[in-house]
């Protein structure tokens, strides 16, 4: 998995077909998808259930590029390695979901993967700071955590525009996810973001055996972050 700040649009298979993951993963990279968004909720953490490693292992032959593997679990340690073996490339964990973030980090790169670093809403920037050295990527969470078609929080551009200064020249990737579709990926994109996650926003209108609307929707939003409208 190679470094850059370019626009990636990863695609929360949340909003996908839960019968058919592996078509609807198949689906997606062929419209145009750079990274597939595997949101892992355990009810606890947040209030919605998903689906844990057994189900990432299951999908990951169908995912030729980045799986991105989003933990809304606590605990999380003593899953990290499970998730790696599934095949994770990018493994996030949430600042929120225990006190030891830094050995969290620390497990994600010793079984393989690309650490990644969560923040809900309301959790200042200054967690990241002692973390730079930790993470390959940080997600800010533009919506709570739990559920997919909710409302973009605003107040989060300030808090990518401050991440963005903290990071410098690291190879450290922004992540949005949350309510991002063609009007709000231009703001989060300006602010510093390269790596977009969208749920509703993809899926809307298509399906495995009508793939091409999710093809439109990636292209538009690529479009409106890079700042051209299709
Ligand atoms: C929310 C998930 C998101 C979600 C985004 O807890 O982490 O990945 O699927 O969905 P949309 O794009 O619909 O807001
Ligand atoms: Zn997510």
């Amino acid at each position: 998995m190679s470094f850059d700040r370019k626009i990636k649009i990863a695609p929360s298979i949340l909003a996908a077909d839960f019968a058919n993951f592996g078509a609807e993963c198949e689906a997606i990279e062929a419209q145009g998808a750079d990274w597939v968004h595997v949101d892992v909720m355990d009810g606890h953490f947040v209030p919605n259930i998903t689906f844990g490693p057994a189900t990432c292992a299951a999908i990951r032959p169908h995912i030729k590029g980045v799986m991105d593997v989003h933990l809304m679990i606590a605990p999380v340690d003593p899953y990290i390695e499970a998730f790696a073996k599934a095949g994770a490339d990018v493994i996030t964990a949430h600042a929120e979901a225990g006190p030891h973030t830094h050995r969290t980090l620390q497990a994600i790169r010793a079984a393989g993967a690309k650490a990644g670093l969560a923040l809900n809403p309301g959790t200042p920037v200054s967690e990241v700071e002692y973390h730079l050295d930790m993470v390959d990527l940080i997600c800010v969470m533009t919506v709570n955590p739990g559920f997919g078609g909710q409302k973009f929080i605003h107040s989060q551009i300030e808090k990518v525009k401050q991440l963005r200064a903290m990071i410098g020249d690291r190879p450290i990737h922004i992540e949005i996810d949350g309510g991002v579709d063609p009007i709000t990926a231009p703001l989060v994109a300006q602010a510093g973001a390269d790596v977009l996650v969208a749920g509703s926003a993809v899926f809307k209108g298509g399906s495995v055996s009508n793939p091409a609307p999710y093809g439109e929707n990636i292209r538009n939003i690529r479009a409106a972050a890079e700042g051209v409208w299709a």
